[in-house]
């Protein structure tokens, strides 16, 4: 568990220019004073992101976005509105406070008020910005548990804050409202419905990876093991296929399967679109530690927060949408 003295230290590191993870909703954060360029410059090389990718700044109440972004135009104060603290991220034209080294060179600014006691406990005492992307070496599963913080980063974070599973477990939906419309850039922990309700009209959703964002990536949240999402229904066959060529193979679906063949390795059913969610990233990193070289996953229903599992399976598969 965290003590108070934990997060005095991780606001001391935090102001020292060093690096703490800490726990979100969603992932587990990599955060950095988002106002020291060095120390975002620190998270890009303990990632192993490429520079000019840009990180979220988190904050600890929806007030302090009118000090990192020039502007907040109705349509996302509605938002901020109705999901902050929550699983939302605005990206806005940027303030005078915001460096490159957050944006990647961009106008604008990605904002979130994280819904974790942990996490606005940290922010709130650090009393500034916290620029974190997910706290994963680039390119592979995010991490939602301390653990996997420390296997993936280790000797690179001077403090992990463990605040247990997150309860969300994939990333923030990501809003563009920089323009005249929002526009939908990374489907994520808010449903686009419920986002939808709020603006009483449809979202425009630009998944194309037109707008930089590594998330976007066509390949990403990969474990080692080869995904290949499939319709229930064909798994058996494709399962009988590769199991036929002597390869390790493992199922990942909301329920459990009938008429696989002999030797295949199911991971425990999914459940519901909340639960895969939950769970998701943790099955990854299972099918890497069981050493499966193929893991044939069955989405779920794309409605809700199913919308983000779904995307992420096919980037994990490298079939994301920017081909
Ligand atoms: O749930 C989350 O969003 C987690 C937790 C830690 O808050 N963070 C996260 O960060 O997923 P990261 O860096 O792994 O992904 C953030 C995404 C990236 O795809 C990044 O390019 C995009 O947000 N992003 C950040 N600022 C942006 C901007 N100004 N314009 C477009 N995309 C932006
Ligand atoms: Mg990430």
């Amino acid at each position: 568990m965290v003590s108070t003295g934990d997060i005095a230290a991780a606001v001391d590191i935090l102001r020292g220019g060093g690096l703490v993870a800490f726990p979100t909703e969603t992932v587990y954060g990599l955060g950095a004073d988002a106002a020291n360029p060095d120390a975002v410059g620190r998270v890009f090389t303990a990632k192993g992101r490429p520079r000019g990718h840009p990180v979220i700044v988190h904050l600890a109440e929806p007030a302090a976005a009118k000090e990192w972004a020039a502007e907040v135009p109705d349509f996302a104060a509605a938002l901020a509105e109705a999901f902050w603290p929550g699983p939302l991220t605005l990206v806005l034209p940027r303030s005078d406070l915001v460096s490159d080294a957050v944006t990647g060179g961009l106008p604008t600014v990605g904002l979130r008020v994280p819904a974790q006691s942990l996490a606005l406990e940290l922010i709130g005492a650090f009393g500034g910005g916290v620029a974190a992307p997910s706290a994963n070496r680039f390119g592979r599963v995010s991490p939602t548990r301390a653990d996997h913080v420390r296997a993936d980063l280790g000797g690179a974070v001077d403090l992990i804050l463990d605040g247990g599973p997150c309860p969300v477990g994939v990333e923030s939906t990501i809003v563009d409202c920089s323009g005249a419309h929002p526009r939908l850039l990374r489907p994520g922990g808010v449903p686009e419905e419920s986002l939808e309700a709020v603006l009483g009209y449809k979202l425009d959703v630009i998944l194309d990876g037109s707008v930089r964002a590594p998330g976007m990536l066509s390949s990403h949240y990969a474990p080692s093991a080869r995904v290949e999402v499939l319709p229930a229904e064909a798994i058996a066959t494709r399962a009988q296929e590769l199991v036929a060529l002597g390869i390790r193979v493992g199922i990942l679906a909301p329920g459990r399967m009938m008429g696989l063949p002999r030797g295949v390795e199911a991971l425990p059913p999914t459940g519901s679109a909340v639960a895969y969610a939950q769970c998701l990233y943790q099955r990854l990193r299972e099918a890497d530690r069981r050493g499966l070289e193929v893991l044939l996953a069955v989405p779920p229903p794309e409605t809700g927060v199913g919308t983000a599992v779904a995307d992420r399976l096919r980037r994990a598969a490298g079939t994301g949408s920017t081909g």
